[in-house]
């Protein structure tokens, strides 16, 4: 992963392939932010009048390069929206900080060290500009010698044959400027940051890894391999075990694939934690349809259906890296979704983990199948709250859109509470209901619910299927990423292509704030 660090020189005499600057929108065209006076001294002072004659405008994400002014170390500036400057006397918001700093890593993909001056009034702001631009930093990197895929030589090279990865690697170092490296909260915030952006990018690698490589037997392995090197302790349920175990849901779903279903355990506990956090995530390695099979068109890009295990699995480890006084359970719900001989087929009825049975009308609604037994298991622990995290429907999407996730509860506050925190972290995210005249869409004549109902705010009809297995009594959230999973479009802001790491950052602020103890 790049390298953060903490630098006390000025913008001019550090030396870097870059020196980052930031420029924003103001009443009059460009300005120079704060944190570049230094760079903006050697340009005579006419630094925002050379943008401005360049084109730039200070818009949120734009990037202009021009070469350095005599007297600074670095050969390039970069100058890097950051959209409407603030009004006079409040500081830039954090997300539009992020937001420059991962566009302006993205920027420098291939280069090795980049110098950050941007706005930095106080460590959160050192947080948010080391947080994005660690986060825009990230290149997936498929690797032949790093795969357990049967068709994959060990070579050592990737799959575009690139034996070196130097065309493409991802800015090696962020030096952060402007920030005071002896300071407690400085130093605590570089380190919160690297351990939070290795962790996003954990879910990210996960979720860019194709189906045939990672499948839930490879999936249960890594979080295996992780919690050992991290102190966390971990039971894998393999076929056998669900079978004897009488999970029915998930062995339902995984039954028409070759590679088997597995449910994950993995537990990060504080000797002095007070309140204990579960988190539930769909692992779908990938999402076919199964024998109600998705039509070409919407299964190029279902590797990302484990979106939510990969999340759970990220944030277990994040609150294990940054000793959080709190416990933190993970349950990967991991399965992968085929049609074969061996598949469920539409009618057929699943009897669940819980007792209950579902007829299973679209083998296509399969997340909610295998969260269903991982959330009644989760309840038998009997957490102060559970979270589940699933790309669970299309209908999510086409409500929210492709950046924002849907927050569903069965407590008012709680919603509110996981909103908020989402909205802190700037992970984009609404409240959505659970209207109880949608339940009797899932009834079913010969089981004790249908998987699925009305077709009309099926997000909601998928929250209220997944209520049925959430214990009462416990509070219960449910975030439907279907929409930010995954980025199909250009990498923008902090965000790249393709695995987002969607809401790892939301799950463990959550952590962060129940470990606190401010959160009822
Ligand atoms: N994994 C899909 C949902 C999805 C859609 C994720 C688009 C990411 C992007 C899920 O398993 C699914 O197929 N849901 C169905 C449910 C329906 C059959 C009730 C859907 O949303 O169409
Ligand atoms: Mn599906
Ligand atoms: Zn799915």
């Amino acid at each position: 992963m790049t390298a953060l660090t903490l630098s006390t020189s000025s913008a001019a005499s550090l030396r870097a392939d870059a020196v980052v600057v930031g420029v924003a929108k103001g009443p009059k065209g460009p300005v120079v932010a704060p944190g570049a006076e230094a760079v903006d001294k050697a340009f005579g002072g006419k630094l925002a009048t050379v943008l401005e004659t360049l084109g730039a405008t200070g818009a949120e994400g734009e990037v202009t390069k021009l070469p350095a002014a005599s007297g600074l170390k670095a050969p390039v500036v970069l100058a890097v929206g950051l959209g409407e400057a603030p009004a006079k006397g409040d500081g830039f918001d954090a997300e539009a900080l992020r937001r420059a700093a991962g566009a302006a890593a993205r920027a420098l993909a291939g280069s090795k060290k980049g110098a950050f001056a941007l706005p930095v009034e106080d460590a959160a702001d050192a947080a948010a500009v080391a947080e994005g631009a660690l986060l825009g930093a990230y290149a997936y990197a498929y690797d032949k010698g790093n795969s357990n895929g049967a068709k994959n030589g060990k070579d050592g090279k990737d799959a575009k044959g690139d034996k070196d990865k130097k065309n493409n690697g991802p800015l090696a170092e962020v030096a952060l400027l402007g920030a005071k490296p002896r300071d407690k909260a400085y130093k605590a915030a570089a380190e919160r940051a690297t351990a939070l952006v290795a962790e996003v990018n954990r879910a990210r690698d996960l979720i860019n890894t194709p189906s045939n490589v990672l499948d839930p037997a490879s999936f249960a392995a890594a979080a295996v391999t992780a919690a050992k090197e991290h102190g966390l302790k971990t039971e894998v349920l393999d076929e056998k075990a669900l079978t004897k175990g009488g999970y029915g849901g998930i062995l339902g779903v995984g039954q028409g694939s070759d590679a088997p279903p597995r449910l994950v355990r993995i537990a990060y506990t504080h000797p002095k934690a007070e309140k204990t956090l579960a988190l539930v995530g769909k692992g779908i390695t990938y999402d076919s349809g199964g024998i109600s099979l998705k039509p070409a068109g919407h299964n190029e890009t279902m590797k990302c259906d484990m979106s939510g295990a990969a999340a759970v699995f990220a944030t277990v480890v994040a609150a294990a890296k940054l000793g959080l006084r709190v416990n933190v359970t993970g349950w990967l719900a991991l399965a992968e979704n085929m049609p074969s001989g061996s598949a469920t087929r539409p009618g057929d009825v699943l009897s669940m983990y819980s007792g209950k049975t579902v007829e299973v009308l679209n083998t296509d609604a399969e997340g909610r199948l295998v969260l269903a037994d991982a959330l009644t298991r989760a309840c038998e622990e009997k957490p102060d709250a559970i979270v589940d995290v699933a790309t669970l429907t299309g209908a999510m999407v086409l409500a929210l859109g492709n950046r924002t996730f849907g927050i569903m509860s069965n407590d008012d506050a709680f919603r509110t509470a996981l909103h908020e925190i989402a909205d802190e972290v700037g992970e984009a995210s609404w409240p959505m209901p659970l209207p109880a005249d949608l339940r009797k869409s899932i009834e079913s004549p010969v089981a004790d619910l249908a998987n699925m109902g009305e077709r009309m705010g099926g997000g909601l009809v998928a929250g209220i299927f997944l209520k049925e297995f959430v214990e009462d009594g416990i509070a219960w959230g449910h975030l439907d990423i279907a929409g930010p999973a995954f980025n199909e479009s250009g990498p923008f802001g902090y965000t790249p292509k393709g695995g987002t790491g969607s809401a790892v950052r939301t799950l463990v602020r959550l952590a962060e704030r129940t470990a606190d103890g401010d959160l009822g």
